[in-house]
């Protein structure tokens, strides 16, 4: 590597901090004096997004061809660390054959609620789950010595408000929920960069966020990498200076680097903090200028074929009464719904890939009749359910695809309620009962509620399955693959059934109120039945579990596959703490494992626990002492195999204000007095009032109390209808997309991705706060 202390002690303070930002959408800064390369980056997390003319970070505009992996809330199914860690390395192959040296992914964020537009980017509800899965992605892809980004740091949950909104919750809820998935991925995975998330943590932008960028992140989990901003997610240049927030990308805004110049000159920053940065982003560039391999082979068709078999991997088999599938050879077959012609295979946003192939269903089954049911945005009429009902009838059995339409889920926003289409709902109970052999094949990025479920024999759950999901699909309903998913996150019955469903996405601030009881950890201690459990998923064959064995911290179980087809069946692990002391979830995973099975033959599988397993964040780790019971399973609700072990530990204080409570019960609704006692401290929401808005401020939010931006949210709104015929069609998922990132972002966020001057934003921000020469002086002087 070149003498980077070296380097950076040859640079002018002006060059250092100017080398903190980028030097445009996707590149770093290269300075030829000092002999500083550039490095390009793009997305992402399930396939690569190489945009060579206009860039953008919604994945509107044109990228590259590149292979569409299934995107994580399907390989997260798959429970598969080797198979992940092949796709990071795939894509990191085409990253080099596409002169890429950092890829914007992968999403380790948590599952918190399932509405989160965003949901089909990140991996789980659990944080081992996730964490694994990421560090192994992380793994593959640094392997072909391509650098990752593990995204968005932390506690990004939400689509709604994302650029400003705030995340409140207490220190033990984000220890043992929203930090171990990173957490991991650091450690196991050790990625060239973390991408630090938009909203603020408990008050304070993530990027200013010295506690969670420097003493988390560096000084307790050992991360060596650069922390780049997400684009825009900048907010106080200097504070991140101070808390090692290296890289602010997007670049070409200058955003306040004068600012940063001056207070290093009036000695209030620093210039060690500048050179810190500086230093993280030197040795990210020349690390991967050095370790830039030619890419000797980039195989696409291999890549293809990878895919597939990710989709395959990833397919969950959430009924199948009667053993309606697979299906044979030879019956008629009625293939119902306009996805199985145009498969809806990937999610919308900055993850957004050009496919080298798109397989749809229908080519890969052949011989079956069709008929689309509904049109292309989920809606029906009576004449296309009377074709489907027909066609249903004079076939053996029905196999409907259905799912979500682009325009429900995206980054960007979050859904607006957990139902399908209600053409898709029509098609499926139309259907189903004109013809009793009715399979759903269902296509969506996150959980939706299926009140038909009893009304059909099978139901495959492929989420969205990439580029090869429609030969996936054809291989799987005829069993030429044995499904082996496994559910990342638990389906409710019904959204109101989801502990945040009361509060999540009502206000711009999210208070995670039900503290560490999200997802199972909620359902499991409320006892509420669910659609279908985390870790549930079927198989052509089944398993029997035996002979649970402990030796020490080492957990042993034989698996038997007792039925007549080679399978995979997906191993679970989990702890039930007790439940006398300090409140605790009932049961928690703590190791997985996929093992594939002959007919007939058995497996022993083998977990190691460590401390960290049994343990509670309460200023630290520590072991509560008491009675542990470790299970072993196939999901969370089917654990054949049980043992209890006591544990030395710790008698943790239990305080005041939990007993009878809902952490203590999941009975009821969690409430913001009951979070404040939790964080020791109140919480009060932000007023908009003119006068007081800052650069954090949307335009959105101050247009009801300025008319200077009134008027600029209808020039966004006008500008952005431009590329869409004219029309505000709040109905395309590309539309509110890109309102929410423009008018619904923050000022300083819209500088920095508009690649605007200091002095527009400010200037604006005057005048929105009644200082109207003032801000017109301000824009002018720019
Ligand atoms: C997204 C990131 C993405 C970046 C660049 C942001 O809006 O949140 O996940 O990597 O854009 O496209």
């Amino acid at each position: 590597m070149k003498d980077i202390r070296a380097i950076l002690k040859s640079m002018t303070l002006e060059d250092k901090i100017a080398l903190c930002s980028g030097a445009n959408f996707w590149e770093t800064k290269a300075y030829e004096k000092y002999g500083i390369p550039s490095l390009f980056m793009c997305d992402g997390p399930h396939g690569l997004r190489k945009q060579e003319n206009a860039a953008d970070m919604l994945g509107v505009n044109e990228s590259r061809p590149a292979t569409c992996f299934p995107a994580e809330v399907t390989t997260a199914s798959s429970w598969d660390t080797d198979l992940i860690g092949r796709i990071g390395a795939a894509i990191g192959e085409e990253a080099k054959d596409q002169d890429v040296g950092l890829v914007l992914g992968p999403g380790a964020n948590l599952k918190r609620n399932p509405l989160c537009g965003r949901n089909f980017e990140y991996f789980s509800e659990d944080p081992i789950l996730a964490g694994k899965l990421a560090a192994s992605f992380i793994r593959g892809m640094e392997g072909q010595g391509v650098g990752s980004s593990l995204k968005h740091f932390a506690a990004n949950s939400q689509e709604h408000c994302r650029f400003n909104s705030d995340s409140v919750m207490d220190e033990r809820t984000l220890r043992e929920l929203y930090l171990p998935a990173f957490e991991i991925a650091v450690k196991e995975g050790k990625p060239a960069t973390v991408m630090c998330a938009y909203p603020k943590l408990n008050g304070v932008h993530c990027s200013d966020n010295q506690a969670l960028l420097t003493d988390i992140l560096r000084d307790e989990w050992g991360f060596e990498g650069l922390v780049v901003t997400d684009w825009g997610a900048m907010n106080d240049r200097i504070k991140g200076f101070r808390a090692g927030c290296d890289l602010n990308m997007p670049g070409g805004s200058a955003y306040m680097e004068k600012d940063a110049l001056k207070a290093v000159q009036d000695g209030s920053l620093a210039e060690e903090d500048i050179d810190r940065c500086a230093e993280r982003v030197l040795r990210l560039v020349f690390h991967a200028a050095e370790t830039r391999k030619p890419a000797s082979s980039c195989d696409y068709e291999a890549h293809h074929a990878l895919a597939k078999q990710a989709a395959l991997s990833g397919a969950v088999l959430l009924k199948n009464q009667d053993d309606i599938l697979p299906l044979r050879e030879g019956d008629s077959i009625a293939i119902i719904g306009y996805m199985a012609q145009s498969l809806r295979y990937q999610g919308a946003g900055s993850s957004h890939i050009n496919p080298t192939h798109l397989s749809q269903p229908l080519d890969f089954l052949p011989g079956v009749s069709y008929a689309p049911g509904c049109d292309e945005r989920g809606d029906t009429t009576d004449a296309l359910i009377a074709e489907a009902v027909t066609a249903a009838k004079a076939a053996k059995t029905a196999v409907v695809f259905a799912g979500l339409p682009g325009r429900y889920e995206s980054e960007g926003f979050d859904r607006e309620s957990m139902a399908l289409p209600e053409g898709h709902n029509r098609m499926i109970q139309a259907v189903s009962a004109a013809n009793p052999n009715t399979v759903v094949v269902l296509l969506c990025g996150a959980p939706v509620e299926c009140p038909w479920a009893d009304q059909v024999k099978g139901i495959l759950y492929m989420g969205l399955p990439g580029q090869a999901g429609g030969e996936a699909i054809a291989d799987l309903l005829y069993g030429r693959t044995n499904p082996s998913g496994k559910l990342a996150e638990t389906w409710p019955l019904r959204y109101e059934d989801c502990v945040s469903a009361s509060s999540y996405g009502k206000t711009k601030d999210a208070l995670y109120l039900e503290g560490i009881y999200v997802g199972y950890r909620y359902y499991d201690k409320a006892g509420k039945d669910v659609r279908w459990p985390f870790g549930y998923g079927l198989s052509y064959t089944k398993f029997r579990y035996t002979d649970l064995r402990m030796d020490g911290n080492t957990v042993s179980a034989t698996v038997m596959n007792t039925g007549n087809r080679t399978g995979s069946e997906i191993v679970q692990l989990y702890m039930e703490a007790p439940q006398n002391g300090l409140h605790r979830p009932v049961r928690e995973l703590k190791g997985f494992q996929k093992v594939s099975l002959a007919p007939g033959e058995k497996k022993s599988v083998r977990f190691t626990l460590s401390d960290r397993d049994f343990s509670v964040w309460q200023d630290g780790w520590k072991v509560p002492v008491g009675d542990y019971t470790i299970c072993v399973g196939s999901s969370s609700r089917d654990l054949p195999l049980r043992q209890s072990v006591h544990r030395d530990g710790a008698a943790l204080p239990v305080p005041q204000w939990q007993h009878g409570s809902f952490y203590e019960t999941c009975m009821g609704t969690p409430t913001q007095a009951l979070l404040e006692s939790a964080m020791g401290r109140s919480y009060a929401p932000e007023v908009l009032k003119k006068g007081f808005f800052t650069m954090d401020n949307s335009v959105e939010e101050m247009k009801d109390y300025s008319f200077i931006m009134k008027i600029m949210y209808k020039a966004v709104e006008k500008t952005i209808a431009k590329g869409f015929g004219g029309k505000a069609d709040y109905d395309n998922p590309e539309f509110r997309m890109m309102m929410a990132s423009s008018a619904g972002s923050s000022l300083r966020s819209m500088q920095t991705s508009g690649g605007l001057r200091d002095g527009i934003m400010q200037g604006m921000l005057d005048m929105a706060n009644g200082h109207f020469f003032h801000g017109i002086v301000r824009i002018i002087k720019g």
